[in-house]
């Protein structure tokens, strides 16, 4: 068709057509994890002491009071889930309880207004209903990814909580966190940077992390390593996280894991620990010094939007030293069993017998 007619037919298409359209044009089986439009997010205003109703938005943006206490003194968390599209063209949730706990947990912390559970999960699906033709298709490898975050929208100049908050959740379509999916990739540690304090915020899920992570990362990107794998910041010791991702390593039938109070109770991390015990492995969640990362066979991170990552090689800068894996180029057995038993269950096409699933529609 010349492209004079492309043009004039896309005019003359009605409102649904065009955003039919749209939606052919969504690569979704190479979908980047970033932020695409979709059409509605949800809202609710804490203020004198309980939660209004909730709306729904077609805007992206929100208002916000110049001396709101989330932009000076970020008195703000948030979470991430995912929704995905079944074979049977159902769309399934995960473990959404777990993030409205955790949620509250930093909430709790940062001296927020809690979210009640039946809010939390009235916006989710709420969202999620309202955007249905922007969750992945089954097969993809790709899913809905949902973003509540909870600000200190009231107004405060001196270092003290807010009276009022927003609660909103949008959501967008989403590929693998590591472009390289479930693709070996690489990690450097530095000594040079921290995330978070041993007694600080590291173990919830607080935008203040982030950016104190920030500049450590883009170094890492920017030497073509997926992320930095954070050590505690105490002692300089010891495995912390792996970026926005937990990590684990596995040896003799074993699932290791860093117990740390400064980093995040990965939801992803819960539930292999779970999968990996029922596959009669050992579980133990500990301390794991440096140098033992030369005795692992396999090692990963995992998070919602991580999944599971497989780790090529760790590079530990300040020592000189490399810790190898995945010889062959491969991600190991282990940690591809798991994976795709985690997918088999979110996806549906294994039966739920956890209680993780959440049917949305
Ligand atoms: N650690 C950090 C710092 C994160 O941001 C995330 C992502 O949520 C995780 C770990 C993984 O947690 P989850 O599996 O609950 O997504
Ligand atoms: C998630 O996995 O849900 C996260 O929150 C990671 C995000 C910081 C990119």
């Amino acid at each position: 068709m010349p492209l004079r007619l492309i043009f004039l037919s896309l005019e003359t298409l009605n409102f649904t057509h065009k955003k039919l359209y749209i939606m052919n044009t969504i690569d979704w089986k190479n979908l980047p994890f970033g932020y695409l439009k979709t059409d509605y997010n949800v809202r609710t205003y804490y203020k004198n002491g309980r939660w209004g109703s909730l709306e729904l938005s077609s805007s992206e943006y929100i208002n916000m009071h110049i001396a709101a206490t989330a932009l000076h003194y970020g008195q703000e968390a948030f979470e991430g889930m995912k929704a995905f599209m079944g074979k049977d063209g159902k769309i399934r949730l995960f473990r959404w309880e777990e993030n409205a706990k955790r949620m509250n947990s930093s909430a709790k912390k940062l001296l927020m207004a809690e979210i009640p559970n039946e809010l939390f999960k009235k916006a989710i699906i709420k969202v999620i209903k309202h955007n249905k033709k922007f969750v992945p298709p089954y097969g993809s490898g790709a899913s809905l990814y949902i973003r509540p975050l909870l600000v200190g929208s009231g107004a405060q100049v001196g270092v003290k909580p807010a009276k009022e908050y927003l609660f909103l959740v949008f959501v967008t379509p989403v590929g693998p966190y590591f472009k390289e999916g479930f693709k070996p990739v690489n990690m450097l540690i530095t000594r040079k940077y921290d995330r978070a304090a041993p007694l600080g915020t590291g173990h919830i899920k607080a935008g203040g992390n982030y950016a104190a992570g920030m500049e450590a990362m883009e170094i890492a990107h920017s030497n073509g390593y997926a992320s930095v794998l954070f050590l505690d910041s105490k002692e300089k010791k010891y495995i912390d996280e792996c970026g926005p991702a937990n990590f684990f390593g596995i040896k003799n039938n074993t699932y290791v894991t860093p117990k740390s109070s400064s980093i995040l109770p990965s939801i992803t991390n819960m539930s292999l620990m779970t999968l990996a015990k029922e596959m009669g492995m050992s579980v133990e969640k500990r301390h794991i010094e440096v140098p033992e990362l030369e005795s692992f066979e396999e090692t990963g991170a995992c998070g919602t939007a991580a999944v599971i990552s497989p780790i090529k090689k760790i590079i530990d800068e300040e020592n000189n030293k490399t810790y190898k894996y995945c010889s062959d180029g491969n991600p190991g057995p282990v940690s591809t069993k798991l994976y795709k038993k985690l997918q088999a269950l979110q996806t549906g096409d294994e039966k739920d017998n956890y209680g993780w699933i959440e049917i949305v529609d």
